[in-house]
C-alpha cells in the first residue's frame, strides 16, 4: 500500500491524474475502471486539461465504470452514465463504442450483472481501478457486510448511502433503492488500484479501513492486501493516520 499526501482538493486532483495519464502513456490500449462520485471529478477535469492541451491521449483506452443504479436509464441526469458523459467522456477522446458501465435499464439483475463480467474478462481485465471511499467504507456500491468473494452483482442500498446520495436528487425517495456494482473480487483483479479522498469527514474511515482489521464490515480494508494499492488523500482525509 501507498499512501501519497496531497495539499489539497486541487493537489490530489493533480497527484491522481498524474498516475492515470502515466497508465496511459505506458499502455495506450489500457482498461482504466472508472468511478463516480464527488471526490474524482477534480481528477478527470484535470485529464481532460492535459488531453486538450495534447499531453495525453484516450483513442485506444477502454473503460469499465463500477456500477449504475439498477432502474435509471442512460439519459436519466442522475444515471452513471450520464455522469460520466457530463465530467469525462464527452470532453476526451475515449471511443463511444469502449465506454462500459453496467446496463442500469436492464431490469434483470441476474443477466446485467453476468454480461458485465464477461465484458471485463473480454477486455482482458482492468489495468488501473479508480476509487472514491464512502463515509461506511464502501467501494463502488460494495456495502458493509457483504462478501468479498463476488464479481458483478445487485446490492440494496443502505440508508446511509441514500442520504449521501439524495443531495443529487429532488428528494430522498428519488433516489433508487438498488444498483449493479463490481465486487469486490472485480476491484481486487484490477492490477492497479487508485484511491482518491479528500475532507475531513474521510478521516476517520481511512483510518479504520487501511489501520485496522481487514473485514467485510469495512469493504475498503481488503485493499490493503492488494499488491499494488495506492491512494491520494488530501491532508484533511488524511489528518488520522
Ligand atoms: P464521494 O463518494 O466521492 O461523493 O464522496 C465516494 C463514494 O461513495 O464512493
Amino acid at each position: 500500500m501507498k499512501i501519497i499526501r496531497a495539499k489539497d482538493y486541487k493537489d490530489m486532483s493533480r497527484k491522481a491524474a498524474n498516475i492515470i495519464s502515466a497508465q496511459v502513456i505506458m499502455k495506450p490500449n489500457c482498461v482504466l475502471g472508472l468511478a463516480t462520485g464527488g471526490t474524482p471529478v477534480g481528477t478527470y477535469a484535470q485529464l481532460i486539461d492535459w488531453y486538450n492541451k495534447g499531453d495525453v491521449d484516450f483513442s485506444e483506452v477502454t473503460t469499465v465504470n463500477l456500477d449504475e443504479y439498477r432502474g435509471l436509464p442512460r439519459d436519466h441526469e442522475q444515471s452513471y452514465w450520464y455522469f460520466m458523459q457530463k465530467n469525462f467522456f464527452g470532453s476526451v477522446n475515449v471511443q463511444p463504442d469502449r465506454i462500459h458501465v453496467p446496463d442500469g435499464s436492464n431490469p434483470n439483475a441476474e443477466e446485467a450483472c453476468r454480461e458485465y463480467d464477461a465484458i471485463i474478462r473480454n477486455v482482458g481485465g482492468i489495468d488501473l481501478q479508480l476509487l472514491g471511499i464512502g463515509v461506511d467504507g464502501h467501494i463502488g456500491f460494495n456495502e458493509p457486510g457483504q462478501a468479498f468473494e463476488l464479481g458483478t452483482h445487485c446490492v440494496d442500498l443502505t440508508e446511509s448511502t441514500i442520504d449521501a446520495n439524495q443531495r443529487f436528487f429532488n428528494s430522498r425517495d428519488e433516489v433508487p433503492r438498488q444498483a449493479y456494482t463490481m465486487g469486490i473480487k472485480t476491484i481486487m483483479q484490477a492490477r492497479k488500484v487508485l484511491m482518491v479522498a479528500n475532507g475531513a469527514n474521510k478521516a476517520e474511515i481511512i483510518k479504520k479501513a487501511f489501520f485496522g482489521p481487514v473485514t467485510p464490515e469495512v469493504p475498503a480494508s481488503i485493499l490493503q492486501m492488494h499488491p499494488d494499492f495506492i491512494l491520494v488523500g488530501d491532508q484533511d482525509a488524511l489528518a488520522l493516520i
